[in-house]
């Protein structure tokens, strides 16, 4: 069983600029809560309670004030500081000390996951004993992502970061799992020429010992990467429309933790003092 994650929320956030220039990306709202909640709602629904999450140098304090520690959702979180974003491999390297002799799940801190059956295929997946998992999702505009050849069983054939040339329409999100040796190969990568240690070749490795699986998120499932202003926007109008027509919040953390009963009644009544009189305070009411 994968007990610990990582999410990756560092980043320069240029493409955002001038909204991110004070505020990091991550902390930005996606409709009605920041959006790192949605990444950690998912270690969350995957049962991973031992919870790093990787902030740009700088900007601790601003995470800290939004998720302090995770005693009141009855979890674990530890911070660490990126001096510079060198690429997505760094968390495993940043991340020894919390890994361990462990396995992990890595998740990117904008990336966004929501479906019906996203929990059990979640949980399947931190069964992972030995190698790497990656999750694909097909997507229009494939080019702008790392993107998956797969074959018979959804067995790789093939990952290339932005291929310029038409490989597939499977898209490798920014969710992945990984067994221990992940750290000794994130240490060994050599900077592309783009100046990053990159995903694709630390997954290659994987590859390479035939030791990588896929897993696919079907179009039940929706996955939407939070890259650009625009993204931010239709990722909010998407949560604003499924929250409002069935009166159910998408990742509401205290309501994950609450189900799973990690926590109780206490912790949400400390949450509505803490969040103060709002309408998130008002769904946490309403769980009570
Ligand atoms: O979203 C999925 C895609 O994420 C994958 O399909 C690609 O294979 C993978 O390389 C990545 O591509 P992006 O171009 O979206 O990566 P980006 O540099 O935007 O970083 C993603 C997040 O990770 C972002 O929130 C910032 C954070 N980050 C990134 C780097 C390079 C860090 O915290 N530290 C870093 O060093």
């Amino acid at each position: 069983m994968i007990k610990k994650g990582i999410i990756l929320s560092g980043g320069k956030g240029t493409r955002m600029s001038p909204l991110t220039k004070a505020v990091n990306k991550q902390l930005l709202p996606i409709y009605d809560k920041p959006l790192i909640f949605y990444p950690l709602s998912i270690l969350m629904l995957a049962n991973i309670k031992d919870i790093l999450i990787i902030v740009n140098k700088g900007q601790l304090n601003q995470y800290k004030k939004i998720i302090p520690n995770g005693d009141n959702l009855g979890i674990k979180i530890t911070y660490k500081e990126q001096a510079s974003p060198r690429g997505l491999p760094d968390a495993f390297i940043l991340g020894e000390k919390f890994i361990d002799k462990e396995n992990v799940a890595l998740i990117l801190g904008d990336n966004f996951f929501y479906g019906q059956s996203l929990t059990d295929q979640l949980l399947n997946n931190t069964k992972l004993k030995k190698g790497a998992k990656i999750i694909l999702h097909k997507v229009i505009k494939p080019e702008l992502y790392g993107v998956a050849k797969v074959g018979y069983k959804n067995k790789v054939i093939m990952i290339k970061e932005k291929p310029k040339k038409y490989l597939s329409d499977l898209a490798i999100t920014g969710l992945y799992f990984f067994d221990n040796k992940v750290i000794d190969y994130a240490k060994k990568l050599k900077p592309s020429k783009r100046g990053e240690i990159e995903i694709v070749d630390l997954i290659n490795k994987y590859k390479k010992n035939n030791k990588l699986s896929a897993d696919i998120i079907g179009r039940g499932g929706a996955w939407l990467d939070t890259g650009s202003i625009e993204d931010f926007y239709k990722t909010s109008a998407f949560v604003s429309a499924i929250e409002n027509r069935q009166g159910f919040k998408i990742a509401c953390l205290e309501e994950i933790a609450l189900n799973k009963k990690w926590i109780s009644k206490k912790n949400i009544i400390n949450s509505i003092k803490f969040y103060g009189n709002c309408d998130y305070s008002n769904y946490l009411k309403k769980l009570i």
